[in-house]
C-alpha cells in the first residue's frame, strides 16, 4: 500500500508573506527531493487552503482542512463545511484531533458525524485517535482507543471505511518530543485492524491506512513509521519547516516495504 505524509500546519501561517515564503521553499525542497511513490498532504488553516490549492501543481501533493461542522451549509457562525473545502479543491480534512477534543470539547460522537458528512463530501477524513497519559499510565489506552475507533466509525459502511485514514496520535506524544517504543504503536495497529476487520472483514481492513503523529522528526521517523509497521505519518511542527518535512517524507519513501 502507497504510504502517506501528512503536514498539519496547525493555526500557523499568520501573514501572506509567511505563506508565500513557505510555499516557495516547500517547492523548492520538494523538488530537490527523491521522493517517488509517497502521499504527501498539507493541511494549512482554513483561511489559506484556496492559495495553497492554487500554489501547489504537483500531482502526489494534495491539500486538506483541519477541522469541519458536520451540516454543509447553515446558521452556524464560525464553522466550515467540507463542501466548502471540497468546492475549493481540498481532497482530505483532519477529523478529531487532540487539540479539538481538548479545546472544544469534542468527541467521538461528534467525530463520527463529521466524518459521515465529510465523506458525503468526497473528503477523504483523517481521523485522529490515541490516549492521554493518564489513560497509558493505568492502562486504559486499548479501551480508550478502541471506543474511539467503535464511535468515530458507527454506522459507516465496509465500503466508505475502507477510504478512512486513522492517524493513532497519543496525546502525551503531541507536542511533547517524547515518543513511544515502535513496538508500543505496532500494538496500537493490530488493535486497530483487529477491531476493522472484526467490523468489516479482512479485505476492508486491509484497505484502511493506520499512521502515526505525534513528535514525528527526521530522526525518529524510521522508528515510529517503518519500524512500527505504520502506513505513514501525521507531522505537527516540523511539517512548518519544509527543509526537514521532505527529509522525513524521503525517509519514510525510502522504507517502504
Ligand atoms: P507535533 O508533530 O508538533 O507533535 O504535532 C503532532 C500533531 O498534532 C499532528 O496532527
Amino acid at each position: 500500500m502507497q504510504k502517506i505524509i501528512i503536514g498539519n500546519l496547525k493555526m500557523n501561517l499568520l501573514t501572506i508573506a509567511e505563506r508565500d515564503q513557505y510555499l516557495e521553499s516547500f517547492k523548492k525542497e520538494l523538488k530537490k527531493s527523491k521522493i517517488s511513490d509517497l502521499d504527501v498532504v498539507l493541511c494549512p488553516p482554513a483561511v489559506h487552503v484556496e492559495n495553497f490549492v492554487k500554489k501547489n501543481k504537483t500531482k502526489n501533493v494534495a491539500i486538506g482542512g483541519q477541522n469541519i461542522f458536520w451540516e454543509d451549509r447553515g446558521s452556524y457562525t464560525g464553522e466550515i463545511s467540507a463542501a466548502m473545502l471540497k468546492n475549493l479543491g481540498a481532497q482530505y480534512v483532519i477529523v478529531g484531533h487532540s487539540e479539538r477534543r481538548k479545546y472544544f470539547s469534542e468527541t467521538n460522537v461528534d467525530a463520527n458525524a463529521k466524518i459521515k458528512n465529510a465523506l458525503k463530501n468526497g473528503l477523504v477524513p483523517i481521523y485522529c485517535v490515541g490516549e492521554t497519559k493518564e489513560d497509558r499510565e493505568a492502562g486504559n489506552e486499548s479501551q480508550v482507543i478502541a471506543e474511539q475507533i467503535v464511535e468515530g466509525f458507527a454506522d459507516i459502511s465496509s465500503a466508505k471505511a475502507a477510504s478512512i485514514v486513522v492517524a493513532y496520535e497519543p496525546v502525551w506524544a503531541v507536542g511533547s518530543d517524547v515518543i513511544p517504543k515502535s513496538d508500543e504503536i505496532m500494538q496500537v495497529k493490530i488493535l486497530l485492524k483487529r477491531i476493522f476487520a472484526d467490523a468489516y472483514g479482512i479485505t476492508v481492513a486491509e484497505k484502511i491506512k493506520v499512521l502515526y503523529g505525534g513528535s514525528v522528526k527526521a530522526a525518529s521517523a524510521k522508528q515510529v513509521c517503518t519500524d512500527a509497521g505504520m502506513d505513514g505519518v501525521l507531522v505537527g511542527r516540523e511539517s512548518l519547516i519544509p527543509n526537514e518535512f521532505i527529509k522525513i517524507a524521503e525517509i519514510i519513501n525510502a522504507n517502504q516495504f
